[in-house]
């Protein structure tokens, strides 16, 4: 064990705080305790001098000098080892009675040290002096009881001090290692985390105290984090992946260019056509980056409320022509208003993809439906279609970026469309769900309502 590491630990800095303030609380209980007996056996011992005193003033009221100093000789007599000690001197100071030869001479009962009485002893005595018929009469009782307490107190208390501070420690070593073992094992977890291991996980051991509590969120930070990494592993491959076949068309058409130049025939064709698949490239990294935006959760800022109603009709309304122009049919079920939080762009947006998709995917001939209605406190938005759909094993991936089915390889697009409408969706915290139609996809959304009012 290293000292430092010792003192470091946080449960030994608690434990060996908290054994001072202990110590602290129990010195100032016991003093306290101390000087309550004391003041008690100081009033004992004033109480019995006094009623001394008061004995042998009456013998000498009742039977004079000479009572009174044979009175003073019989108590003397009585007192064994100096417990208690009398005193009687004639006007001249010269002693007439009593177990002691000098005594100070004071006005109220006090305590004095033994050796001004001529005794030999480490304790004083409390000591009360009066004067009857002339006569100084000195009655005094030994505090030697107090000095036995005091010496008790303060060897009890010592022995008291090193067996508390003796358990402390012992409790905080034990806690600092027990405290140390599972910070370690924390560690070991984050250094895990560190090198890429995002399954990692604080097994909880402290029986639901605040370090696994704190664990707890560390395991539940770390697997979200992994799932982040994960995605953001996924985005960059299928980036990477789904941008080389334009890339790669783009290098054919200029090599054909290329050689059409060299045999001198003219090479407008292969441009256009290049100037196309840039302009598409391009378009992809727009949107690329306009998910990222919504992503961010930058629009926020933007947010107000809107009535959704009013949106989808407005682009229901301006994709008519171009769905009739499809030969398809647009039916739209609105009820309103129906009010939401959000971004009235961003909802333009993402009704405007899925009304495309059902163009783009859908053969001649097929129904679009808009429907909007309010349902337990939200507002239920879908667009569906009679088309092909999706089937359900693909209904997770096409929200990927730049996924798009095998069956649509040759439909002009970038697979961007739901990711989009997946990340609308999110930021305006909505639920989003891809069911079948029978035949047909429903692309709907929850969004939660605001309030029904009237605009
Ligand atoms: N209404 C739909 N009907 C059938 N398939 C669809 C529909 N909407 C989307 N899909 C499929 O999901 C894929 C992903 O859609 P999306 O992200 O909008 O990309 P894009 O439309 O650019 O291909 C599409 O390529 C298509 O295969
Ligand atoms: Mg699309």
């Amino acid at each position: 064990m290293r000292p430092i590491k010792l003192f470091q630990s946080s449960g030994f800095r608690i434990a060996f705080t908290f054994t001072l303030v202990f110590l602290l609380a129990a010195s100032i209980a016991g003093a306290t305790a101390f000087s309550i007996i004391g003041e008690e056996l100081v009033k004992r011992h004033e109480r019995v001098l006094a009623s001394d005193y008061e004995t042998l003033r009456s013998t000498f009221l009742a039977g004079g000098l000479t009572d009174l100093s044979e009175a003073v000789a019989a108590h003397a007599a009585a007192s064994r080892n100096h417990e208690s000690v009398y005193l009687l001197l004639d006007p001249g100071s010269a002693k007439i009675a009593g177990n002691i030869d000098a005594a100070p001479s004071v006005s109220t009962p006090q305590m004095v040290p033994a050796k001004e009485l001529g005794l030999n002893a480490d304790f004083g005595y409390f000591i009360q002096r009066g004067v009857v018929g002339g006569n100084a009469l000195v009655v005094g009782s030994s505090a030697e009881d107090i000095s036995e307490l005091q010496e008790i107190f303060v060897e009890g208390s010592l022995w008291a001090f090193v067996v508390l501070i003796a358990i402390s420690l012992s409790g905080a070593v034990f806690l600092s290692h027990r405290m140390n073992r599972r910070i370690e094992v924390i560690q070991n977890t984050l250094e895990s985390v560190a090198d890429g291991k995002f399954d990692a996980q604080i097994p909880a051991t402290g029986g639901g105290d605040d370090i696994d509590r704190l664990s707890e969120i560390i395991n539940s930070t770390v697997s979200r984090l992994g799932t982040s990494v994960e995605s953001v592993r996924q985005i960059s491959n299928d980036i990477s992946h789904d941008l080389k076949t334009p890339l790669n068309r783009l290098r054919i058409i200029m090599e054909e260019a290329f050689e059409k130049q060299a045999a001198g025939e003219p090479v407008a064709g292969e441009i256009e056509e290049a100037i196309g698949e840039i302009s598409r490239i391009i378009g992809t990294f727009d949107a690329l980056l306009r998910i990222a935006q919504i992503e961010s959760g930058a629009r926020k800022a933007r947010f107000a409320d809107v009535d959704l109603a009013t949106i989808l009709e407005n682009i229901a309304e301006f994709y008519s022509t171009l769905v009739e122009d499809e030969g398809m049919k647009l039916e739209v079920q609105i009820e309103r208003p129906l009010i939401v939080h959000g971004d009235r762009e961003l909802l333009s947006q993402l009704f405007a993809n899925l009304i495309e998709n059902a163009l783009r995917h859908c053969p001649g001939g097929s129904v679009i439906t808009c429907s909007l209605a309010s349902k337990d406190s939200l507002a239920v938005a879908s667009v569906c279609d009679n088309g092909p759909g999706i089937p359900e094993n693909e209904r997770d991936n096409v929200l990927r970026r730049l996924y798009r089915l095998e069956t649509s390889r040759t439909t002009p697009g970038s697979g961007l469309g739901l990711s989009m409408v997946n990340a609308i969706a999110d930021l305006h915290h909505a639920t989003l769900s891809l069911e079948d139609n029978k035949p047909g996809l429903c692309v709907t959304s929850r969004f939660p309502l605001v309030g029904l009012k009237d605009l």
